[in-house]
């Protein structure tokens, strides 16, 4: 075998496996997207919190993290009504969102973000 011939077919392995990592990148993005409540998510209150609720320092503004500390602790009511009314630099959200897209959003925080299964508290 030649070398350009070689190379060639080096390349086309290359170029198989990059196309098969952008499908396989595709993939997991639709997967994500097709979560209308995670969607919700990002739009609404990821600029704030964090994609993954991680928080965030925004100026003065100190964005608690949604994954561990008082959000973890506090009952599903607690959360709901944050989410409803806001306060202390959170805007409130029941303009905006209907009591089933809050309850959906307290849902995730729970399991998408904390990664455990709905409170019993
Ligand atoms: C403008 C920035 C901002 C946006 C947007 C925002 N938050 Fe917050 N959020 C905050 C701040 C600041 C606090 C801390 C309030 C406090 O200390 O009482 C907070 C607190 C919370 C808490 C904690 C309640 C508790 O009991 O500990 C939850 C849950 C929460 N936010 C969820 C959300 C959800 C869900 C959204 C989107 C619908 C959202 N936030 C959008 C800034 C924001």
């Amino acid at each position: 075998m030649h070398l350009a011939e070689t190379f060639r077919l080096a390349l086309a392995v290359i170029f198989v496996a990059l196309a098969a990592a952008a499908c396989a990148t595709r993939d997991t993005t639709t997967a994500k997207a097709a979560d209308p409540t995670r969607e919700l998510f990002q739009r609404n209150c990821a600029a704030c919190h964090g994609h993954e609720g991680e928080g965030r320092q925004i100026g003065t503004l100190k964005v608690p993290a949604l994954r561990e500390g008082r959000p973890a602790s506090d009952p599903d009511e607690r959360l709901f009504a944050q989410i409803q009314d806001g306060g202390n630099g959170m805007p409130p959200f029941k303009y905006s969102l209907t009591d089933e897209q809050i309850r959906d959003l307290v849902r995730f925080v729970r399991e998408g973000l904390q990664g455990r299964g709905p409170s019993r508290q």
